[in-house]
């Protein structure tokens, strides 16, 4: 393989379906040899149209032939803890934008972000690493996102909301400006967030009530 040919190749973690739409954006977006690890492995062999070539904790014997990998696992700390090894092991950790995104230019996004179609991301947004900005979800100016956060499709984030580490915003929720939300903070489907979640809750419902998580 030629140098340009090889570090164009990428290697998915976790082969759901998350990992079919990130491989789907990837490939329209011109990358080639994608291939996935999972844990399932050897009983899953593929997933969607790709390969699973091994298990996870494979990912190092794949470093020569996958320079670049992400983790597509939805859960913030699994994702946060595998793209440290995958860091630690010298893989470069690409942000996949779908081209229907409209990301403002004095927004900025960390290492392996992906943001998927029809996502908007507005002026002087900071959006941190491992971050998924999922179907159609809106990040208004100046929000502040940090790592491993998810952001599930249709959630609207009105201006200036800052959102904790590994915390997860489910599909259609709507938060006010300004509110402050914690890290691993779990927000319902279709919850509007009009006061700021400390860390560690679940919040459901219009207006949404924090509730401890369940054990
Ligand atoms: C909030 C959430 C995580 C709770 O999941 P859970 O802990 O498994 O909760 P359960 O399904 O056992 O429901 C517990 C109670 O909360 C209620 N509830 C669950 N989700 C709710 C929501 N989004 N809004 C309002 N009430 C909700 C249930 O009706 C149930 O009420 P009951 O005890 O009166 O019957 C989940 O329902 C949710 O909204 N997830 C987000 C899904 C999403 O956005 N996916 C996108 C993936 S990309």
């Amino acid at each position: 393989l030629t140098q340009t040919k090889r570090r164009n190749r990428l290697l998915l973690l976790g082969g759901g379906g998350h990992g079919r739409v990130v491989a789907d954006m990837a490939e329209l977006l011109g990358w080639t040899g994608i291939a996935f690890l999972d844990d399932r492995w050897p009983d899953l062999q593929s997933t969607g149209d790709w390969p699973v070539l091994g298990v996870i904790s494979d990912a190092a014997r794949f470093g020569e032939t996958h320079p670049a990998a992400i983790v597509t696992v939805g859960d913030g700390a699994t994702r946060q803890r595998l793209s440290g090894v995958l860091r630690g092991l010298g893989f470069t950790l690409p942000t996949l934008v779908h081209p229907s995104a409209v990301i403002s230019p004095r927004a900025t996004l960390g290492q392996g972000v992906v943001v998927m179609a029809n996502v908007v991301v507005n002026s002087y947004a900071r959006v941190g690493d491992d971050v998924i900005l999922n179907t159609a979800c809106t990040i208004d100016h100046d929000c502040r996102l940090s790592d491993s956060v998810h952001v599930s499709p249709g959630a609207n984030l009105s201006g200036d909301v800052t959102v904790g580490e590994r915390s997860w915003i489910g599909a259609g929720a709507a938060v006010r400006e300004g509110i402050r939300i914690g890290f691993d903070v779990v927000v319902g489907a279709g919850a509007a967030v009009v006061s700021n979640l400390p860390d560690g809750v679940f919040a459901t419902g219009v207006p949404a009530r924090a509730r401890p998580p369940k054990l």
